[in-house]
């Protein structure tokens, strides 16, 4: 390895150990936490199972191998009864096993029979971006998904282009999302915190950039957060935010909406965008900086997204006067 690759892979594993690790080994709901379980009781069966076979195995290689002076032809024996019904009793206690964990843990991560939530968040898949509808709240947001602390929450998935899978390992497995078909899921998030997904069915040059940020917030977060995103869109309050509103209302107004309510739109809502800490599907962090860059060449930073227009510098400078104002 050269010097030059031992420091980059040096950064990724000191850049990776600085981020919360994505894993359903690490669960942080009671889905992921069952999840965890049966993978480990399996793979604690294997582990013993391969030990003792591998082990006997071995063993009786060394034991009986040919030695000095052994007859050409070792003693040949013909069947033991003790032996096949042993090994043919233990795989199928084994599976039966599997086969009633599995159907626990399934029953356990399904849709609780009693499961009356007061929160139903409709999630829409989009090369390559999620869109949360919150319709009972009256308004819509995208990548960055609310959950109260505790809540189970309903969600149903649905795709307004090709199959995306929706999958936040510590909160719960992962659930496709098709077009022309409503699937449904639920998760709850057991302790404040933020929680990395990502888009886990291939669905174009950008399924990797298709991200998810899964804030579960305490109650009073929560609606604070659900609050500021029923009010309206800021108004602007100056002559070149005024400006930047019109650029929003013109060429942007094709695919994004300054309505918070409004939804299936081609581009994110941008109500209140910079209530986001991320864009792009999560991708990059929100800040004018990286704006300004995605602005000036989208296609230079996640090519093949949707977002394809040319913006003048002129409109730029008016919509960065503008679109950080929209809290
Ligand atoms: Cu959406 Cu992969």
């Amino acid at each position: 390895m050269s010097r030059k690759y031992g420091v980059l892979v040096g950064l990724a594993v000191l850049l990776s150990a600085c981020q919360p690790t994505p894993t359903f080994l690490n669960p942080a709901s009671s889905i992921a936490r069952h999840e965890s379980n049966l993978y480990m009781s399996v793979l604690i069966m294997a582990l013993v199972v391969f030990v003792l076979v591998e082990g006997a195995l071995v063993y009786i290689l060394v034991r009986d191998r040919k030695r000095e002076g052994d007859e050409e032809i070792p003693l040949q024996i013909y069947g033991n009864n003790v032996i096949e019904i042993t090994w043919t009793a233990i795989p199928v206690f084994l599976t039966i096993a599997l086969f009633i964990m599995t159907v626990q843990t399934a029953r356990a991560v399904a849709a609780p029979a009693s499961l009356t939530s007061d929160l139903n968040v409709q999630v829409v898949g989009h090369q390559w971006w999620w869109e949360f509808d919150y319709a009972d709240l009256g308004f819509a947001t995208a990548n960055e998904l609310h959950i109260p602390v505790g809540t189970p929450v309903q969600i149903s998935l649905e795709s307004v282009d090709v199959i995306h899978s929706f999958w936040v390992p510590q909160l719960a497995g992962k659930t496709d999302v098709i077009p022309g078909q409503n699937n449904t899921m639920w998760i709850t998030g057991d302790k404040p915190g933020v929680y990395l997904g990502q888009c886990a069915e291939f669905c174009g040059t950008e399924h990797a950039l298709m991200r998810i940020t899964v804030f579960v917030d305490t109650q009073e977060d929560f609606d604070a957060w659900v609050a500021n995103q029923q009010k309206p869109a800021y108004q602007p309050q100056t002559a070149e935010e005024q400006d930047g509103q019109k650029v929003i209302m013109g060429p942007c107004a094709a695919c994004h909406s300054l309505d918070p309510s409004v939804t299936k739109t081609t581009g994110p809502n941008l109500a209140h965008l910079f209530s986001r800490t991320t864009f792009a599907g999560s991708t990059f962090d929100l800040n004018e900086k990286n704006l300004h860059s995605w602005l000036v060449d989208t296609q230079a930073m996640k090519p093949g997204n949707d977002m394809d227009l040319t913006i003048t510098p002129k409109e730029i400078e008016a919509l960065m006067h503008y679109l950080p104002k929209l809290k």
